[in-house]
């Protein structure tokens, strides 16, 4: 979800201004899946990088979580979503992890669409802590060092219970990954779009989903 920073500064406005602005996109976004096809759908919240941040901006956005995760909670259970969080909470604070928890138990039953917020989420702190926790089951015999392969290590990720991603799209015009589902996104396709985060629409996304489905995808294998 990038952009938020510039589409504030554009009209002259704090950048905490531009992530409300991208806070109130994501229902619009959230209940299209179901008409566009879309089962589960991960939105990038906040990375392992982002506490680089000034303390004004990362406290602004903590505040944002929780006062996002209150007030949509109910119209996100009603809509039918099931919301599940990845990243590492431990640096999280303890409020804004309850409200997370409450929020995934709110809505540990619904089917409409899977909704997976990346919150203080890295793609290689996602690898490393799945790493400690495959090696403490090697170091207590729980796992052989062979039996270690492909299948395994995404079992210790915290997506472990999603699909992989088919389609990854990153607004505001940067032609890079950024941390984002490193090991899951091998063979996702890309969209990199110029659109800020706070201008998307359903609309385009719909039309880039639509785009995906024209996509001939050969995993690497050769048509049949
Ligand atoms: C993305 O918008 C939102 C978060 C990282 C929380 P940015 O804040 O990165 O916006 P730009 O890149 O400065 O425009
Ligand atoms: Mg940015």
């Amino acid at each position: 979800m990038d952009g938020n920073g510039r589409w504030a500064t554009q009209r002259g406005r704090p950048r905490l201004f531009g992530h409300r602005a991208g806070a109130k996109r994501v229902r619009e976004v959230v209940e299209s899946c179901p008409d566009v096809g879309v089962e589960y759908l991960t939105i990038f919240a906040f990375s392992t990088e982002n506490w680089r941040r000034t303390q004004t901006e990362v406290a602004g956005l903590m505040s944002l979580f929780r006062m996002y995760i209150s007030r949509e909670a109910r119209a996100l259970d009603e809509f039918g979503a099931r919301v599940r969080f990845i990243g590492d909470r431990v640096k999280l604070d303890a409020k804004l992890v309850k409200l997370m928890d409450d929020l995934e138990v709110l809505t540990q039953n619904n089917t409409s669409v899977h909704l997976t917020i990346a919150l203080n989420y890295g793609g290689r702190d996602e690898v490393a802590r799945a790493t400690k926790r495959l090696a403490q089951d090697v170091a207590s015999g729980n796992l052989k060092p062979e039996d270690v392969d492909e299948e395994t290590l995404p079992k210790y990720l915290d997506t472990c219970v999603l699909p992989d991603p088919d389609l990854v799209i990153r607004t505001s015009g940067e032609a890079r990954i950024s941390n984002f589902l490193l090991w899951q996104s091998a063979y996702a396709e890309y969209e990199f779009i110029d659109t800020l985060w706070p201008d998307f629409t359903k609309e385009e996304f719909a039309r880039l989903c639509a785009s995906y489905g024209g996509r001939d995808r050969r995993f690497g294998g050769v048509k049949t």
